[in-house]
Parts: C-alpha cells; structure tokens; sequence
C-alpha cells in the first residue's frame, strides 16, 4: 500500500470516534499484532534487559520505570521477569487481556535467552513467569511480581518523590511524543531517578508510513516542513516527531543528563537520497549522516553530583578576586 495511504487513514481515523478501536483492530488482522511473536519488541527487551544488567549490575529489586508500554508488555515483563520491580505507563490503554497472555507465552519460549540477558539462572526467570501464568491482565501480573501497570496516564507528572527510580526505560517511543512535550517529560524523567541512576532508550528515526512502500525511500519524509507534515501526515494514532539523532542527543543533556553511550545506526544506503533531498528548511543544517541515522539507543546517567539547576546551563561564578 502507498505510504500515503496509510497516512491518510490513520489521519481520518484519528479524528473519527471509535477510530482508535478500528485501528486496533486493523492491527490486529493485518498489523503488527497478527505475527505478534515475530516482533522485534521481543529482540529489543532482550537487549533492554542486557543494557540494565551492564549498566546497573544485578537486576533484583531494581526500582524501574517504563514509559509507553504499548500494545504488547515484552519489555516490563522481561524486566520483572528478571527481578526489578518495574512500574509501566502508557498515555493510551493499550494492552488487552489477549495481548498479555501472547506476549508472557512468547516470553515463556524465551526464557533462556532473558535469563542470559539479565546473567542469571534460568530457573528464577522460569519460577516469576510461572507465578503470573494465570493472571487475568498486565496490571494483575505488574502487580504480583512488585510493579504496577498504568493507563491511560499522563506521564508529565510520575507518581514518585524526587530520586525514587534507579533505572528508565523506554523501547520506540520517544520518537512518537510530540517535540513540545519531549523536554518537560525528559525533566520529569530527570527528576524521579536517583543521583547516579540510569535511562535507557531505544529510538527508531525512519518513516513508519513507509515501512510497506516499496516506491518510498523512508527518510523522504524529511522533505516537508513541520506544519505542513502535522497538517497532511502526521497523527495522534501514530505520531513521528521526526527528530535526528543529533537533536535527541541535544535535549538529553539539556535535561542535565550525561551521555553515557550512544549507539547510531546510519543506513548507508539511503545517504545519497539524503543528500540530493529537497530537505525541510528545519533540517537543512544537519550532516546528512546524521539525517540518515534511523536508530539511535542511548543509555544516559543522571550525575551522581547534581548540578545548581537541572537543565540549564549556567555560567561558572567569577572568582571574587577576579570581579574588582
Ligand atoms: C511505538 S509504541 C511502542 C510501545 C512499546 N514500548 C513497545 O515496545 O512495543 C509507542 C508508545 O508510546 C506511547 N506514548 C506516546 N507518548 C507517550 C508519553 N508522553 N508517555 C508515555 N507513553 C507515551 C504510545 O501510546 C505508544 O503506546
């Protein structure tokens, strides 16, 4: 199907009441969710999993956080598979009961290789997946294993006290939060780790609406400006902010976090579409390396020593025996 095609009924069916549910269903019947196990979500847990192992030693107890937990909970149920206590929110109720039990039997097949990702045995892997086999939704199995599922929820304002988290996560959503909320959520994402404590995110930066286009390279979308790309394309069932990697990296360390690793992906193949683009004004500057990177994983660390004000930069205090 054409790329716009696929805009356009998302666009009208948006705006349409009842809209959202016709959607799932079309998911569900030709989508995503009719080859659910075949997901990359399941390859993406494994890796989140491993990141939080590596970056924040063993797994047990961990209080974590997750945002955008989508249609299908891989990620918050490795994680409380592997032992943290994760509490998952979503601004969209999203995972039904069905969804549930596909994903924890997906995650039952995979036990192995959730129990190498978090470097422990198999059996304490095995034992947590078994204990919430029979639990009727996510929110029942959060619950049961330490951790909480919340939906529809309005993650401007997470429900801890200052440092309360030691690790954030999140797997293809930060790309999907309109740019005027992605600061805001940063800080606040900001604010409920501890000093010390860790964020992982996962980005995938290419145009879904040309995922199934042979005919459309899936940087194109590049070409239109931001009001002209909200006006035609862009929607609230599947919103693209469009932002490169460069300007991601930009607004993590404006919210005072230090970029503790960045891995880019950059396709190659599509550089010399890039650079012969009649690009948007907005991103006319950017390398096209940059343009062309369409994934971006992060691990960012909240400094153990916190700065005067969070976010903003501030110039060092003259030394009083220079300000005579
Ligand atoms: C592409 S889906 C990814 C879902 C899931 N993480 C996964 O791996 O399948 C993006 C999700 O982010 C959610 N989302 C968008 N903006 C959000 C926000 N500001 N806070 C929390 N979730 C958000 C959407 O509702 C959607 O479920």
């Amino acid at each position: 199907m054409r790329w716009w095609m696929v805009a356009g009924i998302l666009s009208t069916l948006a705006r349409l009441p009842g809209g959202k549910r016709a959607y799932a269903l079309l998911q569900q019947r030709y989508g995503e969710l009719a080859r659910l196990e075949a997901s990359s979500r399941f390859d993406n847990a494994e890796w989140i999993v491993s990141q939080a192992r590596q970056w924040c030693g063993e797994l047990g107890d961990l209080r974590c956080v997750e945002l955008g937990t989508g249609w299908v909970p891989a990620v918050p149920l490795a994680l409380l598979s592997a032992g943290a206590r994760v509490d998952t929110y979503d601004v969209s109720l999203l995972c039904k009961p069905w969804l549930f039990q596909r994903t924890h039997e997906e995650l039952t097949r995979r036990t192995d290789a959730i129990a190498v990702a978090a470097g422990v045995d198999r059996s304490s892997i095995a034992e947590r997946l078994a204990r919430i086999r029979n639990s009727p939704d996510l929110a029942a199995a959060c619950h049961r294993l330490g951790g909480r599922y919340r939906a529809p929820f309005d993650t401007s304002r997470l429900p801890y006290k200052d440092g309360e988290a030691d690790l954030l996560v999140s797997n293809l959503v930060l790309q999907c939060v309109p740019p005027e909320i992605l600061p805001p959520l940063l800080s606040e994402t900001y604010r409920v780790l501890r000093p010390g404590g860790f964020a992982i995110h996962r980005m995938r930066l290419s145009d879904e609406f040309a995922v199934r286009d042979p005919q459309r390279n899936h940087l194109e979308f590049l070409r239109y400006s931001r009001t002209r790309w909200n006006l035609w394309f862009n929607s609230s069932l599947k919103h693209q902010n469009r932002l490169r990697a460069s300007q991601f990296e930009l607004l993590f360390t404006e919210a005072g976090f230090r970029v503790r690793n960045c891995d880019r992906t950059v396709d190659e193949e599509s550089l010399p579409v890039v650079e012969n683009l009649a690009l948007a004004e907005e991103f006319r500057d950017l390398d096209p390396r940059d343009l062309a990177t369409i994934n971006l994983d992060v691990v960012l660390q909240k400094p153990s020593r916190q700065p005067a004000s969070s976010g903003a930069y501030r110039m060092p205090a003259q030394d009083a025996a220079h300000d005579v």
